[in-house]
């Protein structure tokens, strides 16, 4: 018989706002509950039937808000929400906090994207009902970094052991802040390439280092025959406080045939889309390619978390 400390209970109610604020145990356990969902995935689902999950989306998004949306209608629950904050209360000045306690008299659930580091954690404490943060800024996307674990697991069957490197925007990237929290929590290796304008942000790299063995490269050349996994990620234009300094580092980094001609034949390349020009359109067809099952995924690691939150997940 397999024992699993951590139980369902454990998620019931629970804020997703950091993957800090997870242990490697509740991270097992959500992977576990979200091959789970495979089967349901297909067939749907009535377990959140007469829930409501609330979607919040100051910010862009299509994956993200509609692999949510998704998760919740194939569990049976309903969905409100806006994703232009212009037709919202809060083109009238009304604030996060004030429309978090509206929110939560409709809802049994908030999920929220916003541009302002700290904004999920600020929600959270305002609102009695959990919060999921869907992206805050460039700190951090905790359910990615779950779908991207998720994605490992399934591609390789297995996360410990593997050599890992996150190459692109790792200053402003928020999924790979979040990532890079998750796979500390593993035995990996992490490499992290990124131009020097880019480098990974001090206090993550400060935070991954005191777990697992880190080191930081300019080019993937040197790397790429060791790797298992390279996780690709876009230049993020828009959180740049000046744009001079975006075009010093625009286009500095792309995958294409040729750059992988040294890789490991078993290599899988992810990427949390969207993807503007660091990996050119001939990878897709190679076996390479994982980003599209990368994206279902996405799928059932958020109906285990709606089901596990909302308390529809039995012991
Ligand atoms: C990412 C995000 O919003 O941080 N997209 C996503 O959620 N899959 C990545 C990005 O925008 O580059």
């Amino acid at each position: 018989m397999v024992c699993f400390m951590v139980s369902a209970s454990e998620f019931i109610g629970r804020d997703v706002i950091s993957v800090k604020d997870f242990t490697r145990e509740e991270v097992d356990y959500l992977l576990r509950i979200a091959s789970e969902m495979e089967p349901l995935a297909e067939s749907g689902s009535d377990i959140l039937r007469g829930k409501i999950m609330a979607t919040l989306f100051f910010e862009p998004s299509t994956r993200t808000k509609l692999s949510f949306e998704a998760a919740m209608y194939k569990l049976g629950g309903l969905v409100i929400g806006f994703s232009e904050p212009e037709a919202s209360s809060m083109k009238k000045g009304e604030n996060l906090a004030d429309t978090v306690r509206v929110v939560e008299k409709y809802a049994d659930i908030i999920v929220l994207r916003h541009p302002a580091e700290g904004a999920a954690r600020f929600a959270a404490e305002y609102a009695r009902i959990p919060v999921i943060n869907a992206g805050s800024g460039a700190e951090e996307h905790p359910t990615q970094a779950f779908l991207d674990l998720y994605t490992i697991m399934k591609e390789k069957g297995r996360i410990d052991g593997l050599k890992v490197a996150l190459m692109g925007d790792l200053r402003y990237g928020r999924t790979v802040h979040s990532l890079a929290y998750a796979l500390s929590l593993y035995k990996i290796k992490l490499f992290l390439i990124s131009p020097e304008l880019l480098r990974m942000r001090r206090e993550v790299l400060e935070d991954v280092n005191a777990r697992i063995d880190v080191s930081e490269y300019l080019g993937i050349e040197e790397v790429l025959p060791e790797i298992d996994v390279l996780y690709v990620t876009r230049i993020q234009k828009e959180r740049f406080p000046d744009l001079a300094e975006y075009t010093k580092v625009r286009g500095s980094y792309s995958i294409d045939l040729n750059v992988l001609r040294r890789a490991r034949s078993d290599l899988i390349i992810l990427h949390p889309l969207p993807r503007v020009d660091e990996i050119a359109s001939e990878v897709d067809s190679t076996p390479f390619a994982r980003y599209f099952q990368q994206v279902r995924n996405g799928l059932v690691v958020r109906m285990a978390l709606l089901a596990l939150i909302l308390g529809a997940v039995k012991e």
